[in-house]
Formats: C-alpha cells, structure tokens, sequence
C-alpha cells in the first residue's frame, strides 16, 4: 500500500482560460492535456479552480474521476500522480487503502465498500483529452 504523506500533492494545472469551446459541441470543454502526456498505464492529477481530478489511462481509454474519497471525502493520492495500488490494476486511496475499479470508480474493498467515485466524462481527440466539470457521466 502507497504511504499517505501529509503535504498537499502538486497537479498539473487545467486553469478556466483553457476553456475551449470545440465546434460542433454544446458545452465547452476544458483541456486536461495532450493525449501523450497520460501513458498507458498510469495517471495523473490535475486541479481545476479549486477541484481536484484525475485522470488514468487503461487499455488505451481514459477514465476521469474527482479526486475525492467516498469515505472521508479527502484526496486519494499520498505521492502526486499516483493512483494506483501496487498491482496497477485497481485505483487506491492512500489514506485508508480503500480499493475502486478503474473502468467504474466502484469501490471494491475499504472503508467505503459500495460506494463509488464521482466521475466526469472525457473526450480524447487528436490534440488532447477534455472533460466537461459540471456535468456527470
Ligand atoms: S479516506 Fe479513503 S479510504 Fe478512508
């Protein structure tokens, strides 16, 4: 299990002037970042306002979840960017160790068993991957 580190993790910052609004789309979407810059495998935090989110990658699509504990309702990462437990196959809170699936944010073990994370749809395109904040998937 990840160690929970008291100091607050740095994100990557996705700041509302990066509201872009895409043709053909009703709403404007905010770009997190360039699809590169989230690899197979691994995730990443960002800080919107004063919201944080993060995002992982597996088998080549993108989840998008607040990066907020049902449970206490704290942020789940300890280490910036890491949101994994050991095996990279389950998103971990480092505070408590509860576990939640990747593709629906379900938690599957821990304090708040049943209960999921809130997610965000996501949008990946050629030149980034974007979400819309206010709206749920
Ligand atoms: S705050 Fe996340 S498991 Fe307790």
């Amino acid at each position: 299990m990840t160690t929970w580190r008291k100091e607050a993790p740095s994100y990557h910052f996705a700041m509302p002037c990066g509201i872009i609004p895409r043709p053909g789309m009703e709403k404007p979407m905010i770009r997190l970042c360039a699809p590169d810059e989230l690899a197979e495998g691994h995730s990443r935090g960002f800080l919107i306002d004063r919201d944080t989110l993060f995002a992982v990658r597996k088998d080549g699509q993108v989840f998008v979840y607040r990066n907020r504990c049902p449970h206490r309702g704290i942020p789940l990462d300890g280490v910036p960017d890491q949101f994994f437990d050991d095996s990279g196959s389950l998103i971990q809170c480092a505070a408590h160790g509860a576990l939640f699936l990747i593709e629906s944010g379900e938690c599957v073990a821990g304090p708040c068993a049943g209960q999921s994370l809130s997610a965000l749809p996501c949008t990946e395109t050629a030149d980034g991957i974007w979400i819309t904040p206010w709206a749920q998937a």
